[in-house]
């Protein structure tokens, strides 16, 4: 059995849809280590959120295996927390019910439910805004509150599909920077889904660029960018060209 923190052996999708079988993803082979921060990124449909959801242990994979620490999937690992796209919060709960969620849900006890909520709602700037319903809230605070949500069990790795891809340049900036500041505190695993060369290269360690469907492994891109990282510098521009090369973006928008 292998070393890596988070490993995919041979890992296939094919979803039974009404009008046939659709092959989201086939053969990947991909793993990573603990503490690192690295991107999937793909086309849209290349099969991202379904190799994110198989990670979490929400989907489950046709052929291969995935392991996360040290144990075959068979459902959600304690391990990992997953952040989706549009914050999945729950509309009828507070600020302070929708952070508790997660801990309720694994039979956490009342005291330490509040001392981590308040501790991860400290982290990610939401002491405030407590007893806000999810509606009361900006797009960024919402997917704030989707990751100190996430954070409350302490997840070994955070899984994040797209989180921020609804936002405005400036808030996903914002958040960016903030994500980048509890990866380097806590030390927590980061898998982040995206289809953005810009945020790939912004955020990452290591990039897996993914092929359209079916979702196939490109190639995986190191990057050696020290940070914090400068968007208009030659260095990043030079890898995004790259990487917009192998997705077959050029000349078009991401
Ligand atoms: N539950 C599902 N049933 C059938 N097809 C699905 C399902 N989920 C995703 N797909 C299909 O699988 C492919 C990959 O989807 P997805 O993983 O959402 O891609 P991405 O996140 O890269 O945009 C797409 O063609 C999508 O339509
Ligand atoms: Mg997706």
């Amino acid at each position: 059995m292998s070393a890596r923190f988070i490993e995919c052996l041979d890992v296939g999708k094919t979803y039974q849809g009404r009008t046939g079988a659709v092959e989201a993803l086939r053969g990947i082979s991909v793993g990573c280590d603990e503490g690192e921060f690295v991107c999937l990124l793909g086309l849209s449909g290349c099969g991202k959120s379904t190799l994110l959801q198989m990670i979490a242990g929400l989907e489950a994979p046709t052929t291969g295996q995935i392991v996360v620490a040290g144990r075959e999937l068979d459902g959600p690992s304690p391990a990992t927390s997953i952040v989706f796209q549009d914050h999945g919060l729950f509309p009828w709960m507070t600020v302070q019910q929708n952070v508790e969620f997660n801990m309720k849900a694994r039979g956490v006890a009342k005291a330490e439910r509040l001392a981590r909520a308040a501790e991860m709602l400290e982290v990610t700037g939401l002491s405030g805004f407590v007893s806000r319903y999810p509606h009361e809230l900006s797009g960024g605070m919402r997917q704030r509150v989707g990751i100190a949500r996430a954070l409350t069990t302490r997840p070994r790795a955070l899984l994040m599909d797209e989180p921020f891809g609804a936002l405005d340049a400036q808030t996903r900036g914002h958040l960016q920077n903030e994500l980048l500041d509890i990866w380097a505190r806590e030390r927590t695993t980061v898998l982040f889904v995206t289809h953005s060369i810009d945020e790939a290269v912004y955020l990452a360690d290591r990039i897996l660029v993914f092929t359209p469907r079916p979702g196939q492994l490109a190639a995986t891109v190191p990057v050696d960018l020290p940070r914090p990282r400068d968007p208009r510098s030659d260095a990043f521009a030079a890898l995004s060209s790259q990487l917009r090369a192998m997705l077959g973006t050029e000349g078009g928008s991401e």
